[in-house]
């Protein structure tokens, strides 16, 4: 599971899974690029050289390709090189019921969560396949799987970015490059605070995901995990996947929750 020597851009690494992932990686011995466009994505980096990590700090806007290609091309004049790609930045999408939702909302949904998805991918896959060598790790979501975990929106742009990895691992043929997709379940996170602060107000923290067999929510740390392996040569005949770290809720027909016992 080592990552020493590797050269590793993480997007959405100010906060969550991908802070979580840019520290886990750099502990593992990877010198990484966080991207994000938040600026609390010097605290993440702070937090690597504090532990002895290499890191450069970048804010970018992933929906945009000027921003991309500039991270992309400063990453590569900077580290020399590049062996992987975490493409993990998203949004919750609108949030609002789906008769609400226009073209704006769908737009802004998928010009982050897809095509900022796609543009990272595009950015870093010349770099990777002139060396014959490297892995791409994109967060999606259980929402791109299957219904009840995310809006209309958010939903459609995850399973888009599922489609994207099954359809780029064969774009890839025969580069030595592997890109895969994690889809986790309900993590404790930026994203998801809402949902913790509302449960917890009314009392409820104790029935929060508990609809999948684990019984529990996860944490960041859980998903760097996966994605750390999935960017490591452990995982060098791992591709085209969408791999669920979910509990287990993916892995279930409808059911009904049991009484407490
Ligand atoms: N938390 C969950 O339960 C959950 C479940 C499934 C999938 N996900 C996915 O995990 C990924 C990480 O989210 P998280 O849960 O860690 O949330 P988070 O809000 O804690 O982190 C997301 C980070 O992405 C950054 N970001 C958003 N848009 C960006 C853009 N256009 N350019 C650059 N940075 C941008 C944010 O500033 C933030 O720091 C997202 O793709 C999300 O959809 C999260």
């Amino acid at each position: 599971m080592t990552l020493e020597g590797k050269h590793i851009i993480v997007t959405g690494a100010a906060s969550g899974i991908g802070r979580a992932t840019a520290i886990m990686a750099a502990s593992r011995g990877a010198a990484v690029m966080a991207v994000d466009y938040n600026d609390r994505v010097e605290e993440t980096a702070d937090t690597i050289r504090a532990a002895g990590g290499t890191v450069i700090a970048q804010t970018a806007d992933i929906s945009r390709e000027d921003d991309v290609k500039a991270f992309t091309e400063r990453c590569v004049a900077e580290f020399g090189i590049l062996d992987g790609l975490y493409a993990n930045a998203g949004i919750g999408g609108a949030g609002k019921p789906f008769l609400e939702l226009g073209p704006d909302d769908f737009a802004r949904t998928l010009g982050i969560n897809t095509v900022g998805t796609f543009l990272c991918i595009k950015h870093a896959v010349p770099c990777l396949v002139s060396r014959r060598h490297g892995s791409i790790v994109c967060t999606a979501s259980v929402a791109g799987l299957r219904a009840n975990a995310g809006g209309v929106d958010y939903s459609a742009s995850k399973a888009a970015v599922i489609s994207m990895v099954q359809t780029i691992a064969y774009q890839l043929y025969g580069t030595g490059v592997r890109i895969n997709a994690i889809c986790p379940g309900l993590i404790e996170t930026g994203m998801t605070a809402g949902v913790f602060t509302r449960a917890r107000a009314r009392g409820a923290e104790d029935r929060i995901g508990q609809i999948n067999p684990a019984a529990r929510y996860g944490n960041p740390e859980e998903i760097a995990e996966m994605a750390c392996f999935l960017l490591s040569d452990g995982a060098s005949y791992v591709n085209g996947q969408a791999i669920a770290v979910d509990g287990g809720l993916s892995a279930s027909h409808p059911w009904v929750f049991p009484r407490k016992q």
